[in-house]
């Protein structure tokens, strides 16, 4: 590809923006810096403060400026807004500032979501609206705020993030489980909506991805619930054997495959990541 005055060579993507939610760190943060490596400019958007039912941090406005930095680190520009996927006016804003600063939205990667483990037996209703609040509804948030918008233009390319566990149940993980599942109905619903307008809408399904969400205490109990402070050390002979985690720079590549013009005929699919382990799910 020939380089621009700046230097930059062309990508995939020239002149598309996109708004990615959830992207202070982990796969959002790895989704930002491939989509701006391929040319396109950037809006990340991420909650920048603890949820109460969830054990581990959530991305911190300090994240979020990194991830803004490495995608101009590519050359291309970024806005940053700090933006709670529960609150539907907040996510209207995200995509206001978007069309305000670069004019449009081509793409929308709907990544946001959290994590936690309970027996339902045991699970407080706090935990589970927390989790379909963020996972599944923080999802038709940011379809909300973005869609019309592409359907004025007649071009979109939205992708969500389910998760391998949205072909199966999930032992202490019901909750995360009907929202990743409820997830791919909403993007089946909308890819049949918004066809005849040039937006396809897919989802993503990894299995177990290399960052925080795995990486935590209560994950490490739910791997190895025979000892009582299990460490990263106890738990990754786990996946040693198996297909092992991916990296977020893989799923990247599948959001990639989604977004791009060449796949514009993938609509309302599910794009399944699972280094193998999906070999035994229908
Ligand atoms: N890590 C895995 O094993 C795995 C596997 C399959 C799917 N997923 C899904 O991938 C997506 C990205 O997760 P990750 O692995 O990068 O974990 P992560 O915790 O590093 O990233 C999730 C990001 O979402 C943000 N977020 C959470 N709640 C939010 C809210 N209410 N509003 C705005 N932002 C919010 C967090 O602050 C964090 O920055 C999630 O939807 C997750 O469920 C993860």
């Amino acid at each position: 590809m020939p380089a621009d005055e700046a230097g930059r060579s062309g990508g995939r993507l020239d002149g598309r923006v996109a708004v990615i939610t959830g992207g202070a760190r982990g796969q959002g943060r790895a989704h930002a810096v491939r989509l701006a490596r391929e040319g396109a400019d950037i809006v990340i958007c991420d909650i920048g403060e603890p949820i109460g039912t969830v054990a581990y941090p959530m991305g911190s406005e300090t994240e979020l400026a990194e991830t803004a930095r490495l995608v101009r680190e590519q050359g291309r520009r970024a806005v940053t807004v700090k933006a709670d996927v529960r609150n539907l006016a907040a996510m209207e804003e995200v995509a206001a500032q978007a069309v305000a600063m670069f004019g449009r939205i081509d793409i929308l990667l709907a990544n946001a979501g959290i994590a936690g483990a309970s027996p339902i037996a045991e699970m407080t209703g706090e935990q589970w609206k927390d989790m379909i609040d963020i996972n599944l509804t923080g999802v038709f948030h940011a379809f909300r705020a973005v869609v019309p918008h592409m359907i004025e233009r007649g071009y979109g390319r939205i992708v969500a993030t389910s998760s391998i566990v949205a072909r199966m149940g999930a032992t202490n993980s019901g909750h995360y489980a009907a929202a990743k599942w409820g997830v791919i109905g909403l993007v089946k619903s909308l890819s049949l909506e918004v066809a005849a307008h040039g937006i396809t809408v897919n989802a993503v399904l990894p299995s177990g991805v290399n960052t925080i969400q795995v990486h935590n205490e209560v994950a490490y109990r739910a791997f190895r619930p025979d000892l009582e402070h299990p460490t990263r050390e106890d738990v990754m002979p786990l996946f040693a054997n198996g297909p092992g985690l991916l990296e977020p720079e893989d799923v990247s590549a599948a959001m990639m495959f989604l977004v791009s013009d060449e796949h514009g005929h993938m609509n309302g699919e599910t794009l399944t990541l699972s280094a193998g382990m999906s070999a035994s799910t229908t």
